[in-house]
Protein backbone atom coordinates (compact mmCIF):
# COMPACT_ATOMS: atom_id res chain seq x y z
CA UNK A 1 0.00 0.00 0.00
CA UNK A 2 1.42 3.79 -0.70
CA UNK A 3 1.29 6.14 1.92
CA UNK A 4 0.15 9.40 1.29
CA UNK A 5 2.54 11.58 2.97
CA UNK A 6 0.94 14.96 4.27
CA UNK A 7 3.49 16.09 5.51
CA UNK A 8 5.93 15.47 1.86
CA UNK A 9 3.05 17.39 0.01
CA UNK A 10 2.56 20.18 2.28
CA UNK A 11 6.04 20.69 2.13
CA UNK A 12 5.80 21.21 -1.64
CA UNK A 13 2.96 23.76 -1.16
CA UNK A 14 4.59 25.29 1.45
CA UNK A 15 7.94 25.96 -0.35
CA UNK A 16 5.36 27.52 -3.85
CA UNK A 17 3.29 29.54 -1.43
CA UNK A 18 6.65 31.03 0.00
CA UNK A 19 7.81 31.97 -3.12
CA UNK A 20 4.41 33.83 -3.90
CA UNK A 21 4.94 35.66 -0.56
CA UNK A 22 8.62 36.51 -1.23
CA UNK A 23 6.98 37.76 -4.81
CA UNK A 24 4.13 39.56 -3.14
CA UNK A 25 6.53 41.39 -0.74
CA UNK A 26 8.21 43.29 -3.67
CA UNK A 27 4.47 44.64 -4.45
CA UNK A 28 4.79 45.64 -0.93
CA UNK A 29 1.95 43.06 0.28
CA UNK A 30 2.55 40.85 3.10
CA UNK A 31 -0.29 38.93 4.00
CA UNK A 32 -1.38 39.26 7.20
CA UNK A 33 -3.15 36.80 9.64
CA UNK A 34 -5.04 37.87 12.95
CA UNK A 35 -5.89 34.83 14.94
CA UNK A 36 -7.94 34.94 18.07
CA UNK A 37 -7.82 32.50 20.47
CA UNK A 38 -9.88 32.12 23.93
CA UNK A 39 -9.44 30.46 27.04
CA UNK A 40 -6.95 27.83 27.52
CA UNK A 41 -8.12 24.46 25.75
CA UNK A 42 -4.00 23.38 25.40
CA UNK A 43 -5.46 21.28 21.79
CA UNK A 44 -6.62 25.03 20.58
CA UNK A 45 -3.10 26.62 22.12
CA UNK A 46 -0.99 24.06 20.06
CA UNK A 47 -2.99 24.58 16.86
CA UNK A 48 -2.64 28.46 17.11
CA UNK A 49 0.89 27.99 17.65
CA UNK A 50 1.71 25.71 15.13
CA UNK A 51 -0.30 28.10 12.55
CA UNK A 52 2.14 31.20 13.79
CA UNK A 53 4.94 28.81 13.08
CA UNK A 54 4.13 28.55 9.71
CA UNK A 55 2.94 31.97 8.99
CA UNK A 56 7.14 33.02 10.23
CA UNK A 57 8.23 29.99 8.16
CA UNK A 58 6.51 31.32 4.73
CA UNK A 59 7.07 35.08 5.57
CA UNK A 60 3.34 35.90 6.54
CA UNK A 61 2.53 38.37 9.46
CA UNK A 62 0.73 37.33 12.12
CA UNK A 63 -1.22 38.75 14.95
CA UNK A 64 -2.73 36.71 18.04
CA UNK A 65 -5.39 38.37 19.98
CA UNK A 66 -4.98 35.92 22.90
CA UNK A 67 -8.55 36.22 25.56
CA UNK A 68 -9.28 34.87 28.46
CA UNK A 69 -11.46 32.26 29.53
CA UNK A 70 -14.18 34.00 30.68
CA UNK A 71 -14.48 36.45 27.58
CA UNK A 72 -18.59 37.54 26.60
CA UNK A 73 -19.87 36.86 23.62
CA UNK A 74 -20.01 40.65 22.78
CA UNK A 75 -16.63 41.27 23.73
CA UNK A 76 -15.33 39.02 21.15
CA UNK A 77 -17.43 40.17 18.74
CA UNK A 78 -16.26 43.78 19.41
CA UNK A 79 -12.87 42.66 18.66
CA UNK A 80 -13.70 40.69 15.33
CA UNK A 81 -15.44 44.41 14.41
CA UNK A 82 -12.06 45.66 15.08
CA UNK A 83 -9.95 43.35 13.37
CA UNK A 84 -12.33 43.54 10.19
CA UNK A 85 -11.86 47.26 9.69
CA UNK A 86 -8.08 47.15 9.66
CA UNK A 87 -6.83 47.06 6.32
CA UNK A 88 -3.24 45.65 7.12
CA UNK A 89 -5.19 42.99 8.24
CA UNK A 90 -6.06 40.09 5.65
CA UNK A 91 -7.25 37.51 7.43
CA UNK A 92 -8.68 36.71 10.60
CA UNK A 93 -9.47 33.07 11.97
CA UNK A 94 -11.33 32.15 15.43
CA UNK A 95 -9.79 28.94 16.99
CA UNK A 96 -12.87 26.76 17.76
CA UNK A 97 -14.10 25.09 20.42
CA UNK A 98 -15.24 28.34 22.39
CA UNK A 99 -16.26 28.42 25.69
CA UNK A 100 -20.23 27.93 26.28
CA UNK A 101 -20.94 31.68 26.72
CA UNK A 102 -20.20 32.25 23.03
CA UNK A 103 -21.89 31.40 20.06
CA UNK A 104 -19.53 29.66 17.33
CA UNK A 105 -22.35 30.97 14.30
CA UNK A 106 -22.58 33.84 15.52
CA UNK A 107 -19.06 34.17 15.84
CA UNK A 108 -18.34 32.96 12.25
CA UNK A 109 -20.28 35.59 10.70
CA UNK A 110 -18.91 38.58 11.96
CA UNK A 111 -15.84 38.15 10.59
CA UNK A 112 -16.53 40.04 7.13
CA UNK A 113 -16.49 37.66 3.96
CA UNK A 114 -13.59 38.96 2.65
CA UNK A 115 -11.56 37.57 5.63
CA UNK A 116 -12.95 34.83 6.25
CA UNK A 117 -9.72 32.30 5.26
CA UNK A 118 -11.25 29.01 7.25
CA UNK A 119 -14.39 29.83 4.72
CA UNK A 120 -16.63 28.99 7.29
CA UNK A 121 -18.99 32.03 6.31
CA UNK A 122 -22.12 31.26 4.82
CA UNK A 123 -21.45 33.79 2.07
CA UNK A 124 -18.02 31.59 1.42
CA UNK A 125 -19.72 28.39 1.83
CA UNK A 126 -22.66 29.28 -0.38
CA UNK A 127 -19.90 30.68 -3.65
CA UNK A 128 -18.62 27.17 -3.32
CA UNK A 129 -21.94 25.50 -2.94
CA UNK A 130 -22.79 27.81 -6.57
CA UNK A 131 -19.33 26.41 -8.51
CA UNK A 132 -17.97 29.43 -7.95
CA UNK A 133 -15.97 29.80 -4.70
CA UNK A 134 -13.38 32.48 -3.52
CA UNK A 135 -11.66 31.03 -0.21
CA UNK A 136 -11.53 26.94 -0.66
CA UNK A 137 -12.70 25.02 2.77
CA UNK A 138 -8.98 24.30 3.99
CA UNK A 139 -9.32 20.41 5.02
CA UNK A 140 -11.68 19.41 2.16
CA UNK A 141 -8.80 21.13 -0.47
CA UNK A 142 -6.20 20.11 1.71
CA UNK A 143 -7.41 16.15 0.52
CA UNK A 144 -8.02 17.15 -3.43
CA UNK A 145 -4.61 18.60 -3.43
CA UNK A 146 -3.33 14.68 -1.63
CA UNK A 147 -5.11 12.74 -4.15
CA UNK A 148 -4.06 15.45 -7.32
CA UNK A 149 -0.66 15.62 -5.98
CA UNK A 150 -0.10 11.71 -5.44
CA UNK A 151 -1.45 11.25 -9.59
CA UNK A 152 -5.02 10.18 -8.73
CA UNK A 153 -7.88 11.70 -11.13
CA UNK A 154 -11.12 12.09 -9.39
CA UNK A 155 -13.45 11.83 -12.60
CA UNK A 156 -15.89 9.68 -12.99
CA UNK A 157 -15.15 8.04 -9.56
CA UNK A 158 -17.10 7.08 -6.96
CA UNK A 159 -15.92 8.99 -3.97
CA UNK A 160 -17.82 8.38 -0.49
CA UNK A 161 -17.55 10.39 2.31
CA UNK A 162 -18.31 9.44 6.36
CA UNK A 163 -19.05 12.92 7.53
CA UNK A 164 -21.52 15.19 6.95
CA UNK A 165 -20.38 18.42 9.03
CA UNK A 166 -19.56 22.09 7.97
CA UNK A 167 -15.98 21.94 8.40
CA UNK A 168 -15.37 18.73 6.46
CA UNK A 169 -17.82 15.86 5.02
CA UNK A 170 -19.95 18.54 3.50
CA UNK A 171 -17.44 21.28 1.74
CA UNK A 172 -15.41 18.32 0.45
CA UNK A 173 -18.46 16.44 -1.22
CA UNK A 174 -19.66 19.61 -2.84
CA UNK A 175 -15.83 20.35 -3.74
CA UNK A 176 -15.58 16.52 -5.25
CA UNK A 177 -19.34 17.24 -7.40
CA UNK A 178 -18.08 20.54 -8.97
CA UNK A 179 -16.87 19.96 -12.90
CA UNK A 180 -13.47 20.66 -11.46
CA UNK A 181 -13.64 17.04 -9.48
CA UNK A 182 -16.44 15.41 -11.40
CA UNK A 183 -16.66 13.01 -8.65
CA UNK A 184 -20.04 10.90 -8.22
CA UNK A 185 -20.38 11.62 -4.68
CA UNK A 186 -21.62 9.65 -1.58
CA UNK A 187 -21.95 11.25 1.65
CA UNK A 188 -22.63 8.93 4.88
CA UNK A 189 -23.36 9.70 8.30
CA UNK A 190 -24.74 7.84 11.83
CA UNK A 191 -28.12 7.28 10.10
CA UNK A 192 -26.54 5.25 7.14
CA UNK A 193 -28.28 1.65 6.28
CA UNK A 194 -24.97 -0.64 5.57
CA UNK A 195 -22.70 1.50 5.78
CA UNK A 196 -19.99 -0.69 5.55
CA UNK A 197 -21.75 -1.97 2.21
CA UNK A 198 -22.04 1.72 1.17
CA UNK A 199 -18.38 2.47 1.60
CA UNK A 200 -16.88 -1.07 -0.16
CA UNK A 201 -18.41 0.62 -3.66
CA UNK A 202 -15.90 3.66 -3.03
CA UNK A 203 -12.52 4.13 -5.18
CA UNK A 204 -11.79 7.04 -3.18
CA UNK A 205 -12.96 6.25 0.90
CA UNK A 206 -12.79 9.53 2.83
CA UNK A 207 -13.81 9.06 6.88
CA UNK A 208 -14.07 12.17 8.63
CA UNK A 209 -15.89 10.69 11.81
CA UNK A 210 -13.98 11.34 15.00
CA UNK A 211 -13.97 7.77 16.18
CA UNK A 212 -10.39 5.56 16.09
CA UNK A 213 -10.15 2.69 14.31
CA UNK A 214 -13.68 3.04 13.11
CA UNK A 215 -12.97 2.12 8.89
CA UNK A 216 -11.89 -1.64 9.83
CA UNK A 217 -11.18 -3.76 6.34
CA UNK A 218 -15.20 -4.71 5.88
CA UNK A 219 -15.32 -1.26 5.09
CA UNK A 220 -12.44 -1.06 1.79
CA UNK A 221 -12.91 -2.38 -1.62
CA UNK A 222 -9.43 -3.25 -3.02
CA UNK A 223 -7.72 -1.22 -5.01
CA UNK A 224 -9.60 1.91 -2.85
CA UNK A 225 -7.75 4.72 -1.94
CA UNK A 226 -8.30 5.92 1.49
CA UNK A 227 -8.39 9.29 3.11
CA UNK A 228 -7.92 9.59 6.90
CA UNK A 229 -9.48 12.84 8.06
CA UNK A 230 -9.46 11.53 12.02
CA UNK A 231 -7.66 12.94 14.26
CA UNK A 232 -8.36 11.33 17.83
CA UNK A 233 -6.28 11.21 20.90
CA UNK A 234 -6.14 7.78 22.31
CA UNK A 235 -4.74 6.81 25.35
CA UNK A 236 -1.13 5.27 25.09
CA UNK A 237 1.04 4.10 28.49
CA UNK A 238 3.61 3.58 26.62
CA UNK A 239 3.77 7.02 25.08
CA UNK A 240 5.61 9.82 26.91
CA UNK A 241 2.64 12.16 26.42
CA UNK A 242 0.34 9.25 28.16
CA UNK A 243 -1.90 9.71 24.79
CA UNK A 244 -1.29 9.65 21.02
CA UNK A 245 -3.15 10.69 17.66
CA UNK A 246 -4.92 8.17 15.78
CA UNK A 247 -7.32 8.22 12.60
CA UNK A 248 -10.60 6.77 12.19
CA UNK A 249 -9.18 3.93 10.19
CA UNK A 250 -7.58 0.92 10.79
CA UNK A 251 -4.55 1.95 9.01
CA UNK A 252 -2.53 -1.53 9.57
CA UNK A 253 -5.71 -3.40 9.00
CA UNK A 254 -6.32 -2.09 5.71
CA UNK A 255 -2.31 -2.49 4.17
CA UNK A 256 -3.28 -5.37 1.97
CA UNK A 257 -6.18 -4.15 0.41
CA UNK A 258 -6.61 -0.41 -0.23
CA UNK A 259 -3.90 0.78 -2.84
CA UNK A 260 -3.04 3.98 -1.02
CA UNK A 261 -3.72 5.92 2.69
CA UNK A 262 -2.82 8.77 4.24
CA UNK A 263 -1.25 7.87 7.78
CA UNK A 264 -2.63 9.92 11.17
CA UNK A 265 -0.22 11.65 11.86
CA UNK A 266 1.28 13.33 9.20
CA UNK A 267 -1.21 12.99 6.27
CA UNK A 268 -4.36 15.32 5.97
CA UNK A 269 -3.50 17.41 9.30
CA UNK A 270 -0.44 19.44 7.57
CA UNK A 271 -2.58 19.73 4.81
CA UNK A 272 -5.25 22.12 6.35
CA UNK A 273 -2.58 24.32 7.87
CA UNK A 274 -0.77 24.34 4.23
CA UNK A 275 -3.91 25.41 3.05
CA UNK A 276 -4.44 28.15 5.59
CA UNK A 277 -2.00 30.12 4.34
CA UNK A 278 -2.86 29.51 0.82
CA UNK A 279 -6.16 31.08 2.06
CA UNK A 280 -4.52 34.11 3.27
CA UNK A 281 -2.18 34.79 0.47
CA UNK A 282 -5.03 34.66 -1.45
CA UNK A 283 -7.10 37.37 1.03
CA UNK A 284 -3.86 39.79 0.44
CA UNK A 285 -4.14 39.17 -3.30
CA UNK A 286 -8.02 40.01 -3.78
CA UNK A 287 -7.96 42.83 -1.21
CA UNK A 288 -5.41 44.28 -3.56
CA UNK A 289 -7.52 43.61 -6.40
CA UNK A 290 -5.17 40.70 -7.79
CA UNK A 291 -6.62 37.43 -9.26
CA UNK A 292 -6.30 33.91 -7.43
CA UNK A 293 -3.29 32.42 -7.05
CA UNK A 294 -3.67 29.01 -8.47
CA UNK A 295 -2.13 25.08 -6.74
N1 LIG B 1 -6.91 16.59 9.83
C1 LIG B 1 -7.51 17.78 9.98
O1 LIG B 1 -6.96 18.81 9.65
C2 LIG B 1 -8.88 17.82 10.55
C3 LIG B 1 -9.70 18.94 10.36
C4 LIG B 1 -11.00 18.90 10.87
C5 LIG B 1 -11.43 17.77 11.57
N2 LIG B 1 -10.57 16.74 11.75
C6 LIG B 1 -10.99 15.52 12.45
O2 LIG B 1 -11.94 14.84 11.65
C7 LIG B 1 -12.89 14.18 12.46
C8 LIG B 1 -14.27 14.69 12.10
O3 LIG B 1 -14.35 16.06 12.40
P1 LIG B 1 -15.68 16.92 12.19
O4 LIG B 1 -15.47 18.26 12.76
O5 LIG B 1 -16.12 16.75 10.78
O6 LIG B 1 -16.64 16.07 13.19
P2 LIG B 1 -18.18 16.18 13.54
O7 LIG B 1 -18.69 17.54 13.32
O8 LIG B 1 -18.29 15.54 14.88
O9 LIG B 1 -18.86 15.22 12.45
C9 LIG B 1 -18.70 13.85 12.50
C10 LIG B 1 -19.54 13.21 11.42
O10 LIG B 1 -19.39 11.80 11.53
C11 LIG B 1 -20.66 11.20 11.52
N3 LIG B 1 -20.68 9.99 12.35
C12 LIG B 1 -20.51 9.91 13.69
N4 LIG B 1 -20.64 8.64 14.09
C13 LIG B 1 -20.90 7.90 12.99
C14 LIG B 1 -21.15 6.54 12.75
N5 LIG B 1 -21.17 5.65 13.75
N6 LIG B 1 -21.39 6.14 11.49
C15 LIG B 1 -21.40 7.02 10.48
N7 LIG B 1 -21.16 8.34 10.63
C16 LIG B 1 -20.92 8.78 11.88
C17 LIG B 1 -21.62 12.21 12.10
O11 LIG B 1 -22.91 11.92 11.65
P3 LIG B 1 -24.20 12.82 12.09
O12 LIG B 1 -24.12 14.06 11.23
O13 LIG B 1 -25.36 11.96 11.75
O14 LIG B 1 -24.04 13.11 13.54
C18 LIG B 1 -21.03 13.51 11.54
O15 LIG B 1 -21.58 13.82 10.29
C19 LIG B 1 -12.46 14.46 13.90
O16 LIG B 1 -11.62 13.41 14.34
C20 LIG B 1 -11.65 15.74 13.78
O17 LIG B 1 -10.69 15.87 14.81
C21 LIG B 1 -9.32 16.72 11.25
Amino acid sequence: MKILSGTEISKEIKEELKKEVGRLKQKGIVPTLAVILVGDDPASAVYVRNKKRTCEELGLNSIERKLPEETGQEELLGIIRELNKKPEINGILCQVPLPVQCNEQEVIQAIVPEKDVDCFHPYNFGLLAAGIPKFMPCTPFGVLQILKRSGYETRGKNVVIIGRSNIVGRPLSILMSLKECNATVTVCHSQTKNLASVCRMADILVSAIGIPHFVTPQYVKEGAIVIDVGMNRVSDPSHPKGSRLVGDVEFEAIQGIAEAATPVPGGVGPMTIAMLMYNTINAARFQAGLERFEL
